[in-house]
């Protein structure tokens, strides 16, 4: 895929959501001019205040951080630029919903480190390793639900079912409650779209309610968890005790949350864009098939540095200082758009090809080095590589069929549905 050049320097606006609906080519094309010639450019903050009578006015602005660089050099400087004002939203979160959605992904030391170190055990590769039959399971699991019928929509049956499963099973989430889990984490990353938070109805009011679904579910869980405590993430929420001080409840709200919708989402839309690309490049597939030892695991990075399913996450500046060249003062919001980062001509050669062998492959996609890298990274990287295994084995002709559906939203790089077809079995 090439990028195309439709719009000029003054006509890109990244805050216009019409921008988002673009073909992707062309949103491409926009990056690229960014990058080479404004690559902190200021854009004024959307105007939320129409569509939700909850939501804050728009702030003062924020730049757009578009060369890899700059990107990697506010990640690991979190005491200059922060989280606690917000990571996951331009503007700063309304205090209705500062208790469901302001995780430790919007934390700052001390309290981040305190927050991440109840549950980074359980994400890391040795954990992972040990869950990796689980994984197995489940991704054999979906496949066979489908693998009957010859065709489905692959981002609602295969993509979106399986790290539902993994991350419900690894919190104690029962069965019962997967449908609840998936609908309410689609309305807190739907960025409103129709689909999922229907016209006239209000996307602010409908994340907290989403919100405060899921802490129904955690209120219930963890009462169980307290008198009959398990080997999952919720128990270990729940029984945390760091300097003689269990988590509040918002803090629990806010984390189970997190870890749900965090655990789901990305890693569903990772495969999805995988697939697609696999079937546009019928050669690299062929590659992976015939290699899937020697090539899942470069293929997997490539497939988040293509995909960038988390688009942006947003930094606030804490003390003056300069930027490449930019100088920014405390309040000033700088957003890390990890899609640009990922195809910076200066980093990867050939930016725009899709090579499942690429070595190296410093993207972004999990975000730069610093305190807040993605906690699930290893995790994702064995969903996805499993997934794209066992598709390759057990329906080796899946192909995507016709054009995705995407959502509409310039935070999660999202694929409502996704049409295949596959020789029946
Ligand atoms: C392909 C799939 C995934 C992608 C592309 C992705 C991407 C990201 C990105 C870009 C960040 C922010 C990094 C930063 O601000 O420096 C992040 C943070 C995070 N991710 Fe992921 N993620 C994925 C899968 C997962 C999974 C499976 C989980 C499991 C629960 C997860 C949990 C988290 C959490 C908890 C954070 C916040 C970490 C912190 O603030 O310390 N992610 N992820």
């Amino acid at each position: 895929m090439q990028p195309e050049r439709v719009l000029e320097l003054d006509q890109i606006d990244l805050s216009d959501l019409t921008f988002w609906e673009r073909p992707w080519s062309e949103r491409e094309g926009a990056f690229r001019v960014l990058r080479q010639q404004r690559p902190l450019a200021f854009f004024e903050e959307p105007d939320l205040t129409e569509a939700s009578a909850l939501a804050p006015p728009p702030g003062p602005g924020y730049r757009a951080v578009t060369r890899h660089a700059d990107v990697v050099e506010i990640s690991r400087h979190p005491e200059i630029y922060g989280s606690g004002q917000g990571a996951v939203s331009i503007p700063d979160l309304p205090p209705e919903m500062v208790e469901y959605f302001a995780g430790m992904i919007s934390t700052d030391n001390p309290r981040h480190a305190r927050l991440r170190r109840i549950v980074s055990a359980a994400f890391n590769p040795r954990r992972i390793a040990s869950i990796e039959d689980t994984i197995e399971e489940v991704a054999d699991r979906v496949i066979k639900r489908a693998a009957g019928r010859g065709e489905c929509d692959f981002a609602v049956e295969i993509a979106a079912p399986f790290p539902l499963e993994i991350i419900c099973d690894m919190m104690g989430v029962p069965e019962s409650q997967y449908a609840t889990v998936l609908r309410c984490s689609n309305i807190i990353l739907s960025g409103g779209d129709p689909e999922y938070v229907p016209e006239g109805s209000d996307p602010v009011l409908a994340f907290i309610t989403a919100g405060q679904e899921l802490t129904d579910l955690m209120n219930e869980l963890s009462a169980e968890r307290i008198d009959r405590p398990a080997d999952d993430l919720t128990t270990a929420l729940i029984t945390t005790n760091i300097d003689g001080e269990a988590l509040t409840h918002g803090e629990l709200a806010s984390f189970f949350i997190l870890l749900l919708t965090a655990g789901n989402e990305t890693t569903r839309n990772a495969i999805s864009h995988g697939l697609l690309a696999l079937t546009q490049h019928p050669d690299q597939r062929e590659l992976w098939r015939s290699d899937p030892t020697g090539v899942g695991p470069t293929g997997v990075d490539e497939i988040v540095r293509w995909a960038s399913p988390v688009i942006w996450m947003r930094r606030t500046v804490t003390e003056d200082t300069v930027l490449s060249g930019q100088e920014l003062h405390p309040g000033d919001k700088v957003l890390l758009f990890y899609n640009s980062a990922n195809r910076d001509e200066s980093v990867f050669d050939d930016a725009y090809r899709f090579d499942v062998r690429r070595s190296p492959n410093p993207h972004v996609g999990f975000g730069a080095a610093g305190p807040h890298f993605c906690l699930g990274a290893h995790l994702a990287r064995r969903e996805v590589e499993v997934m794209i295994r066992e598709l390759l084995v057990q329906l080796p002709d899946i192909e995507a069929v016709g054009e995705p559906d995407r959502l509409h939203s310039s935070f999660i790089n999202g694929i409502k549905h996704l049409p295949c077809r596959f020789t029946p079995h």
